[in-house]
């Protein structure tokens, strides 16, 4: 079990100090030890957006997958197969990453497995968890209230895109940050994070100057853009529980 930093206060009462860490691309999970905790995973353009969608709109459960291959060989087990590269739906799937084309879709109690760039493979990464969940700003608060229920120390595990940081990702774990008490700021990560958000007055507008959400709009997809900076739209928990994602 984790050791729990306490601190004692001048009324003898210890309170416990959870820690909270951010890590900002899954390729540098490794170097984070995530036994035991709560893992939240962030991948706000698009994927843990779109996942989010799939259960809000009723789905059965959503398989996160690392390879094309292994997804497209889920069709023969009566899934709807999904997948992004480079932000485009690939060929021979039947749709992208794009949780606003799903709107018109029947998914209700539809089985579904997704392989994306970066947000399926942070998924998979986060295995060995206490909890993994999934956390977009369509669901922010549900998640900040999800681990203020909860006990365990937290890992933000941002997606990035490729290696790379992104903009997205760490202004929503900012958001995160900021939304609790009493919490163990565990490095410069969860640091930066917080003062992304802290300076951060308007989602949409910051949102639009990263460079995925510029690659989006360079193939004529802003409505993802605007659909995944909406705030609470879509107040559900995605949990992983093996190897598919649920409603918690
Ligand atoms: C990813 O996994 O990198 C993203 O979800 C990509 C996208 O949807 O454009």
């Amino acid at each position: 079990s984790q050791i729990k930093k306490s601190r004692s206060t001048n009324s003898k009462k210890t309170i416990y100090m959870r820690s909270i860490d951010v890590c900002l691309t899954h390729q540098d999970f490794d170097n984070y030890d995530h036994k035991g905790k709560i893992v939240v995973v962030i991948d706000v353009l698009r994927a843990t957006s779109t996942i989010n969608t799939l259960l809000f709109l009723g789905a059965d459960h959503v398989k996160p997958i690392g390879s094309l291959e292994e997804c497209k060989n889920l069709k023969d087990h009566d899934y709807i197969i999904m997948a992004e590269r480079l932000g485009k739906k690939v060929d021979g799937f039947d749709y992208g990453n794009s949780p606003t084309k799903l709107r018109e879709k029947d998914i209700r109690g539809k089985k579904v497995a997704i392989a994306t760039s970066n947000g399926s493979k942070a998924i998979i990464k986060s295995e060995g968890s206490e909890y993994t969940i999934l956390c977009s700003f369509l669901n922010i608060k549900s998640v900040i209230n999800f681990i203020k229920a909860s006990e365990s120390d937290v890992i933000l595990l941002c997606s990035g895109w490729l290696g790379k940081t992104n903009l997205e990702d760490t202004l929503c774990a900012g958001g995160i940050i900021a939304g609790l008490e009493n919490f163990e700021i565990e490095s410069d990560t969860a640091l930066i994070a917080k003062a992304l958000h802290d300076k951060t007055n308007n989602i949409l507008e910051t949102m639009r100057l990263s460079s995925h959400a510029k690659r989006l709009s360079g193939y004529d997809n802003q409505i993802d853009i605007e659909f995944c900076s909406r705030v609470n739209t879509q107040p559900i928990v995605p949990i992983l529980k093996e190897n598919k994602i649920v409603l918690s």
